[in-house]
């Protein structure tokens, strides 16, 4: 137990000394931590590790301009309009992607990127004669049609080891990979604080920025999905065009009294669902057959995360989604994600109904 003692002052009254600093209250920051987890590594060659910190390096600078959004209008700089150094200023979800971009092509620790916002794979010359053994896939804004309007917003990241031969350029083989070939993935959140979630497959680890001194500090140790949850995620606007098994569901957690709780930027959706349990559906529409979301960009690091919290990430004809087998960049696919026991429950709807004639 911590220990205080008083000091008197004088005028005689005492104040409690402030207690002692816990050796389990230490300020573990994201680069500490980093490179305390890399013997963790199947190949500690120190890359991963250098990937990780310049994703942290350039959530920082992200931040620092989605913090900025609603002043623009203030100072003068609207979008698409010079501001007083001559530049364009650029949406943000471009600058989100170039700053990622930049960021990694400066450090030469990946051979390639694959984003949602570029139609092809991005080569990235090697830095020092150094071959590099990563590449690396992002969604570098997600949710960006909530900039506006002061909701969160996120980057979504993750990390694969090349297969073709390091002596050559990067292939889009190296990138259609299923996601349970992921050595690392995770999200940066933009919220009412800024956090950095992510896993090397050793459990999930969160790091919330402290503005202060400008760095991520370990937060949320180990993060674990509750088992079970109150809330459901869905466009419930589009109810009328989701599949029979789909629309049952939905009228399941509103018989159960479930709340709904849909943010429209799914990285927002899972960080929620992490800390409070619950269920995020992105089910196929008739706009959306296949569904909307990426499955390289957003479903496959978000399934690694949750799965390593202890949750689980189908797609809504129920297969698993880090066994999916990509043939494209930019496939989508639709996804049924969050609390095991609420996985499960959507599961047996969908084995239900799903033969029955709409
Ligand atoms: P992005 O901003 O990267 O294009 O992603 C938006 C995605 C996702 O974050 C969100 O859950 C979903 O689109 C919302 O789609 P609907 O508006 O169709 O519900
Ligand atoms: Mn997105
Ligand atoms: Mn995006």
């Amino acid at each position: 137990m911590a220990t205080t003692t008083k000091k008197t002052s004088a005028n005689g009254t005492s104040t409690p000394a402030p207690a002692a600093p816990q050796p389990g209250n230490r300020i573990v920051t994201l680069d500490e931590f980093i490179i305390r987890s890399e013997k963790d590594f199947e190949y500690a060659t120190g890359e991963l590790t250098g990937l990780l910190r310049d994703i942290g390096v350039a959530a920082k600078i992200i931040n620092r301009e989605v913090n900025k959004a609603g002043l623009v209008n203030i100072i003068g700089v609207a979008d698409g309009s010079d501001n007083a150094s001559g530049d364009t200023q650029q949406k943000l979800d471009v600058y989100a992607n170039d700053k990622l971009i930049e960021c990694l092509q400066n450090s030469g620790e990946c051979c390639a990127i694959a984003s949602e916002e570029n139609e092809d794979i991005i080569q990235v010359a090697s830095v020092n004669n150094k071959a590099s053994n990563y590449v690396v896939l992002f969604d570098p804004l997600d949710g960006s049609s909530n900039i506006d309007v002061n909701v969160s917003v996120g980057t979504i990241f993750a990390i694969y080891r090349r297969k073709s031969d390091p002596s050559g350029p990067a292939t889009r083989e190296d990138f259609l990979q299923p996601g349970t070939r992921q050595v690392a993935a995770g999200y940066v959140l933009y919220g009412t604080s800024t956090i950095l979630v992510y896993t090397t497959g050793h459990g999930v680890n969160g790091f919330t920025l402290d503005p202060s001194i400008g760095e991520f500090c370990l937060s949320h140790r180990n993060m674990r999905i509750p088992d079970n949850g109150q809330f459901y995620a869905v466009n419930q606007g589009y109810y009328s065009k989701f599949d029979l098994e789909m629309r049952r569901y939905i009228d399941h957690c509103s018989d159960q009294n479930y709340g709904l709780r849909y943010i429209g930027s799914m990285v927002s959706d899972i960080h929620r669902i992490l800390i409070q349990g619950g269920i995020f559906l992105y089910p196929s529409t008739r706009k959306y057959p296949k569904g909307k979301l990426r499955l390289l960009y957003e479903c496959n690091p978000l399934s690694m995360v949750i799965e390593q919290a202890g949750g689980k990430s189908l797609t809504t004809q129920l297969k698993r989604i880090l066994d999916m087998e990509p043939r494209e960049l930019h496939q989508r696919c639709t996804i049924a994600i969050g609390s095991p026991r609420m996985v499960d429950e959507l599961n047996a709807f969908v084995e239900r109904y799903s033969a029955l004639p709409l």
